[in-house]
């Protein structure tokens, strides 16, 4: 087709796709305000979150570029006078713009889009804290690996001194997960019979939400956890106290709470050490009160959520394998709620 028939045929084609970029493109700084928070990879606060949000940035910076570029080309092309185009720059234009430039452009991405991959997957080095966490249906269990100790076990929390490397190895009993904290670096599936590495470094203090970045089933959704990154210091004097056993409870509604506790049977599933409660299936209760949230990032931690989250389960988080106690009367609830909030 002679290129000023072509220009002719798809002017009106041009046009459209120049108003909606126009409104896209005015749409953009918009959608950029829902980009900080503590789950957000564009406000990094890991080494590797850096290089995926610079990777990002220039990314973005070359596509808009690019984006424009095009954009000025096709309106160019609209108003110039059909007869001005000649065969020859045409020919040029489409070999030097259609060809030879994308094919400069997609390989100079390619690598330096890939470029940052060894630094991502190298694993930290000997001797820097190894946390496991295992994908369950729909909680974390978390596993803090000590020489010479037994490991430190809890759920749905982590929490890591911030400038040291930390090598995590993921695992899942059944469904794969995607273990995910946005903040820090990038994600890497949980896959059964697996385990899978990832190291991160955190640079700065404070609390991030993790996700869970892989359908894994009916509550995939309502499947996150807490990162809280503090100093050194901090973070070893809350390590030595996880270790603990729970304390005992300190008021008589809190007592009455534990005997209800192992009496209906919770310890078949949930362990609290220093107790008789040391079942494997749930999340470890040991120091739940104490935790950011409970049911995996979904409620706050406080004795409301405790009555909601153990007489009505199925609603709070549909799926779950722990069957609700919605049977049990409101003052047994609220024992237990007592017992559970004061486990420090
Ligand atoms: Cu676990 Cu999605």
């Amino acid at each position: 087709m002679p290129i000023n028939d072509f220009f002719r045929i798809h002017s009106g084609c041009c046009r459209a796709a120049c108003e909606a970029s126009k409104y896209i493109f005015l749409a953009c700084p918009l959608w950029l305000l829902g980009c900080d928070g503590p789950q957000s990879a564009l406000e990094p606060a890991g080494r590797a979150a850096e290089r995926i949000a610079n990777l990002f940035w220039w990314m973005t910076a070359g596509g808009v570029f690019f984006w424009i570029a095009v954009i000025a080309l096709a309106i160019w092309a609209v108003r110039t006078p059909p007869e001005a185009h000649n065969q020859r720059r045409a020919s040029l234009l489409i070999i030097g713009a259609g060809a030879v430039v994308p094919t400069i452009v997609v390989a100079v991405l390619a690598i330096y889009g890939l470029a940052p991959i060894p630094v991502l997957l190298a694993p930290a080095p000997e001797g820097s804290l190894r946390i496991t966490v295992s994908g369950e249906q729909w909680w974390w269990r978390v596993r803090y690996q000590l020489p010479g100790s037994d490991p430190v076990v809890l759920a749905n929390e982590i929490r890591l001194p911030v400038g040291e490397p930390v090598e995590f190895r993921l695992e899942s009993p059944d469904v794969n997960h995607s273990f995910w904290i946005p903040s820090l670096g990038g994600k890497i599936d949980m896959i059964p019979g697996r385990v899978t590495r990832l190291s991160l470094t955190p640079t700065k203090t404070g609390v991030f939400r993790g996700a869970c970045a892989e359908y894994c089933g009916t509550s995939h959704a309502l499947m996150s956890f807490y990162v809280v990154v503090e100093d050194k210091e901090t973070f070893e004097r809350w390590l030595a106290h996880q270790q603990t056993p729970a304390p005992p409870p300190s008021t008589p509604i809190a007592a009455h709470g534990q005997e209800l506790f192992l009496a209906n049977g919770c310890g078949a599933c949930h362990t609290i050490r220093g107790t008789g409660a040391n079942g494997l299936v749930g999340p470890d209760l040991t120091h739940v009160g104490s935790r950011l949230s409970l049911g995996a990032g979904i409620l706050p931690n406080d004795l409301q959520s405790f009555v909601k989250w153990i007489a009505s389960t199925e609603h709070a988080k549909p799926g779950a394998l722990m069957p609700e106690f919605g049977m049990l009367p409101q003052e047994e609830l609220q024992a237990l709620a007592a017992y559970l909030k004061r486990l420090h």
